[in-house]
């Protein structure tokens, strides 16, 4: 079969634009390409000139010549072979045919097809498929414990208050943080898992909301010498919830007060009228950043790159700006800082 053959025969099945073919034999024991054409070929980093004629680990890194390398044999002893890969960002599905001639494979045929947005879809399917674990799991053990926490907290406050030997102090300290900590998270979890049911929509003096958020958040950030700088539109109004409003700005400054190191730098946060109905709040940090392994993963549920986060913060800021009809960017740039932009309408029909 020549190239010309291949062509042909194969135009009809590939999308041109979305794939390739690509062909390969064995010689003295290690697989030659001996043809590759499509559009995905560039896409994925690579040209023509740079595989023909070579073999795997000529122009893939060793890992991914071995992987590559054990399909290839595969397919060469005669097996019809499909494997999934992922290169420059372009996830790929790919078939190896083997052509065989008597009974012996001759040479082997691929071709491949770019899946990047089926793959996207799934892994969001998948996030929702969590979410909704999530929340099947919050609905029916956060009440339980939310009734036994509130009575050891209570009774932990009084013995606190009433012991006498000063060296169970800090113990009965940590007791009581940690208790802090379990309602958080047990509040989180309710609010994941109905977020609807909590909603409840004001008109808002937005420009004081985010001012008392500030205001909230200053002693902490004061901890570590970090200054926070407002820019931020006076008297504005929004139709929003308040407390849910409260705990997203709340929330996005404690995540830059977090990344951001003990060295005097600021956070700043703005607020702008952007158009008739909506308006955009923006906190930059210029801490730690966040690395593009991590940035896909911002908004799953209990991600988080901290020894005592929850992982929940973020998603809960999604849900609740999902609920006012906004959009929330991220840009970040590892070691550099972090770019946070909240969009909201002024006024929304809400369903
Ligand atoms: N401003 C930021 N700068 C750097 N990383 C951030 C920032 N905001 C969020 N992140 C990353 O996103 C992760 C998830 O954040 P979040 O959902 O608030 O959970 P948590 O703060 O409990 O870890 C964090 O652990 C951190 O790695
Ligand atoms: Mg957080």
């Amino acid at each position: 079969m020549n190239d010309q053959k291949c062509k042909v025969d194969y135009e009809q099945f590939i999308p041109r634009e979305t794939g390739f073919i690509f062909k390969f034999e064995k010689k003295d024991d290690t697989f030659v390409h001996t043809f590759i054409e499509g559009k995905l070929v560039e896409k994925i980093g690579f040209f023509p000139e740079l595989i023909v004629g070579k073999t795997l680990s000529e122009f893939l890194p060793a890992e991914h010549a071995l992987l590559k390398g054990a399909f290839y044999e595969k397919a060469w002893n005669g097996e019809h072979v499909n494997y999934e890969g992922s290169l420059g960002g372009i996830h790929y599905l790919a078939v190896l045919s083997p052509v065989r001639e008597q009974g012996v494979t001759v040479e082997v045929i691929g071709t491949a097809i770019d899946i990047t947005k089926e793959k996207d879809r799934e892994k969001h399917v998948q996030q929702m498929e969590k979410l909704s674990v999530v929340g099947e799991l919050a609905a029916g053990i956060a009440h339980e414990i939310r009734n036994p926490l509130t009575s050891l907290k209570g009774f932990a406050k009084i013995v606190k208050e009433s012991v006498a030997d000063q060296k169970l102090e800090p113990y009965l300290d940590i007791m009581l943080n940690e208790m802090d900590r379990i309602n958080e998270i047990v509040n989180e979890f309710m609010f994941i898992a109905k977020p609807k049911e909590h909603v409840k929509f004001q008109d808002t003096n937005f420009s004081q909301l985010l001012h008392d958020c500030i205001h909230f958040m200053e002693p902490q950030a004061n901890l570590k010498s970090i200054k926070i700088e407002s820019k931020i539109k006076d008297d504005m109004s929004l139709n929003c919830d308040r407390n849910q409003m409260k705990q997203v700005f709340i929330n996005l400054l404690q995540n830059a007060i977090e990344a951001t190191d003990d060295n005097g730098h600021f956070i700043n946060v703005r607020l702008d009228d952007m158009s008739e109905n909506l308006v955009a709040v923006t906190i930059i940090d210029k801490g730690c950043g966040i690395s593009e392994a991590r940035f896909n993963r911002l908004f799953e549920p209990f991600y988080s790159t901290k020894e005592k986060g929850t992982g929940l913060g973020l998603l809960t800021c999604k849900r609740i700006i999902d609920l006012h009809k906004g959009t929330i960017d991220i840009e970040s740039k590892l070691g550099e800082g972090t770019t946070i932009r909240i969009s909201l309408p002024k006024i929304h029909g809400c369903e």
